[in-house]
């Protein structure tokens, strides 16, 4: 069947609502192509009203890129690609699957492209995801500073949510499997200043739960950094690049799914709905190519 997308923008930064699909039912290449760019361009897209099972969210996942690996989360039974995310009304108030700013494992050599959330139960109030451009959070750098950060690289690591210190709090969420692993402390260099690969545009490519530090990239000519400047610029960015001006916040409703790009942002899921259930199944789709800087097109 062929059928067109409705894009109706809900910010001016980031986010957009997509009408016009049902995703069950497959979709011809023209219209494939129009949602991939809706994604790249708006960073995160809400389509509401879809009714899919496991299955049917991976043969979906699958259209925008193959499937992504999933360390330290246990996949539901029904779907080896599929993971829960799900906080019961009766667990305890202190800690949520994603509450703090990410981008989804960044720390990864080749981290997903794309996250695909399917609200099956959600809270009344509250629960809402928050994500944050940060391709706006770039844009609106002064010069000096973008090419100062366009010769520095993060260090990603998954330790500061995933090593063994974290499972006690991990283990709180009873119908989630995590199991951390010292593996968590190992480390990924990804240049601070990224191009996209679809459309082109630089983002800084920094959340400050997987960047653990920051050095000066092989190709700078200034000296390294020293520890005090680079805590400052850990603890600016973090700052910076969650700025509610480069924000965008959803509402769930069951049946949302929701696609975001993790190449151009961060979110955070928020944890203000004591004593209510949440349950969404995400998946998560692969890129072809691993982050790359900005700076080497920059001089091209
Ligand atoms: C996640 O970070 O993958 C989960 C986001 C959410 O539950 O809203």
């Amino acid at each position: 069947m062929k059928s067109s997308l409705n894009v109706e923008p809900l910010t001016g930064v980031l986010g957009a609502r997509l009408s016009g699909i049902d995703l069950k039912s497959g979709m011809d290449k023209e219209l494939l192509a129009s949602l991939r760019a809706a994604i790249c361009e708006f960073e995160v897209v809400i389509i509401p009203d879809q009714s899919l099972t496991p299955k049917q969210q991976v043969e979906f996942s699958h259209l925008l890129g193959p499937y992504s690996p999933v360390p330290f989360v246990k996949p539901i039974d029904e779907h080896a690609e599929v993971i829960k995310v799900v906080k019961e009304s009766t667990e305890p108030e202190a800690f949520n699957f994603g509450g703090v700013w990410h981008s989804d494992f960044s720390f990864l050599p080749i981290p997903p492209a794309f996250t695909i959330l399917y609200a099956i139960d959600v809270p009344s109030a509250g629960g809402d995801t928050v994500w944050a451009s940060n391709t706006a959070a770039y844009s609106q750098l002064d010069a000096t500073t973008k090419s100062t950060f366009n010769l520095i690289n993060g260090i990603h690591s998954a330790s500061a949510s995933y090593s063994p210190a974290q499972q006690d709090l991990h283990s709180q969420l009873s119908n989630m499997t995590i199991e951390t692993s010292e593996k968590a402390e190992a480390t990924q260099e990804h240049p601070l200043v990224c191009k996209h690969p679809e459309t082109g545009k630089p983002s800084l490519f920094f959340n400050p739960t997987y960047v653990r530090g920051l050095k000066r990239r092989m190709d700078s000519s200034e000296p390294a950094l020293e520890t005090e400047e680079e805590g400052n610029l850990m603890k600016w960015l973090s700052q910076w690049t969650t700025g509610i001006q480069f924000t965008f916040r959803h509402k769930w409703s069951p049946g949302d799914l929701v696609i975001w790009d993790n190449r151009s942002t961060q979110h955070i899921a928020l944890n203000d709905y004591k004593g209510a259930r949440r349950e969404l199944n995400r998946t998560t789709a692969s890129d072809s190519v691993p982050p790359s800087p900005y700076h080497k097109h920059l001089r091209s």
